[in-house]
């Protein structure tokens, strides 16, 4: 069934954003025109390692700015480290809050940011707007090329409680700037550079199915799948600089697009997978995405041309497959990256199947599935992805 669209206005929020090579040295500038005279810099010891953090160190010093360096932030961020997080600014004394990092460290930097400013646990704010005072001011520098968190109004948290990741969504969120310098993908391993793609070719369909799209947000979706349709398979293959900072950009618009029309099962279902197996997020999308592609099918036949084309298909005189195009295409761009098959093969369990739907179905991201959803679907999709 074609869900009615209830959006009938619509808004396109993203922070300034700073996008070019060499540009890390800037967050200095960047934090200094935010009223910065401490920066609380969160980032995670492979960025230390590879030199990117000392390079934002000497950025911070080189504006006058002090600073106060946390990296005790693990993949798919818990609880618990945000709160330890948390009582580190505030021991800190910091102004601004720098996250420098894929999307684990700068939704941590989110979720600090979120309890600088209005107290309590971290997971009182799951849901939509569930923020009522401004965070400190917020810089964000990913260094993936897929989690789009840079741009959004949404952070994602693992409960260690409930063995649940869970959604935050709120404008409040955003930060005040977003700054991509595509050289940091010159140091992120290759198994990095497709999961991270794969989650923005992932951002890209949701957003541009979803039931929340405006034409705002659908020339963002486009855009981000015909970047990665033109660049992915050759970055993989020749990790040139050229072709990264394409898939870098191709992250950006999917941010963009998902931030604004926000996501559908596709990410609903990845977050408790997620959270309960501490699985790759981009390679639990890039398992799901071909069902999820099929089960939404019905209801978007409208914009699959436009979906082809952006992925360098032509749909004209081929309709009646369209469907089996719009699959085999995204197969192709995930085989070109080695992606991993089959939910089994990232640790997932049959018996945690019903339960896992259970929990999907309570994820925001459900609300702007283009098909209505219930659990009996959800398990369909994940059965079929096994
Ligand atoms: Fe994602």
């Amino acid at each position: 069934m074609t869900r009615k669209n209830g959006f009938q206005h619509y808004k396109f929020e993203v922070p300034e954003i700073i996008f070019g090579r060499g540009l890390l040295r800037q967050v200095g500038s960047c934090a200094r025109r935010l009223g910065a005279t401490k920066v609380f810099l969160v980032s995670d010891q492979g960025l230390f390692e590879a030199g990117w953090v000392d390079l934002v160190m000497k950025s911070l010093q080189e504006y006058g700015l002090s600073f106060v360096y946390f990296d005790q932030i693990t993949s798919n961020p818990k609880d618990y480290e945000i709160e330890s997080g948390f009582r580190e600014y505030v021991a800190s004394g910091a102004d601004v809050i720098v996250g420098l990092g894929g999307g684990s460290v700068m939704d941590a930097a989110k979720g600090i940011a979120i309890l600088s400013a209005n107290g309590g646990r971290i997971r009182d704010y799951r849901g939509s707007d569930k923020i009522h005072r401004p965070i400190p001011p917020l810089v964000l520098c990913p260094t993936t090329c897929g989690t789009g968190s840079d741009v959004s109004q949404f952070a994602v948290i693992n409960d260690t409680e409930q063995l649940c990741k869970f959604t935050i969504m709120s404008r409040c969120i955003a930060p005040d700037i977003s700054l991509t310098d595509p050289e940091t993908l010159l140091t992120l391993p290759e198994r990095h550079v497709c999961s991270t793609a794969i989650d923005a070719l992932a951002h890209a369909v949701e957003a541009y199915f979803s039931v929340a799209a405006s034409s705002l947000t659908d020339v963002n979706a486009l855009q981000a799948l015909r970047l990665l349709a033109d660049n992915y398979a050759r970055a993989v293959r020749e990790h040139r600089i050229e072709d990264l900072e394409a898939l870098s950009r191709a992250s950006l618009h999917a941010g963009m697009a998902f931030s604004n029309a926000l996501l559908g099962i596709g990410h609903a279902l990845a977050h408790p997978i997620g959270g309960l197996y501490n699985a790759n997020h981009g390679d639990v999308n890039a398992v799901l995405l071909p069902e999820v592609v099929k089960f939404d099918y019905p209801v978007v036949t409208e914009k699959i041309a436009g979906l082809l084309n952006a992925l360098g298909c032509e749909l004209k005189g081929n309709e009646e497959f369209a469907e089996e195009m719009a699959v085999e295409v995204i197969e192709n761009l995930l085989d070109a990256g080695n992606s991993p098959r089959g939910l089994r093969t990232l640790g997932v369990r049959e018996e945690d199947l019903n339960n896992l739907a259970k929990l999907a179905l309570q994820d925001v991201c459900v609300l702007t599935s283009p098909r209505q959803t219930d659990e009996e679907d959800l398990l369909g999709i994940m059965k079929r992805s096994f």
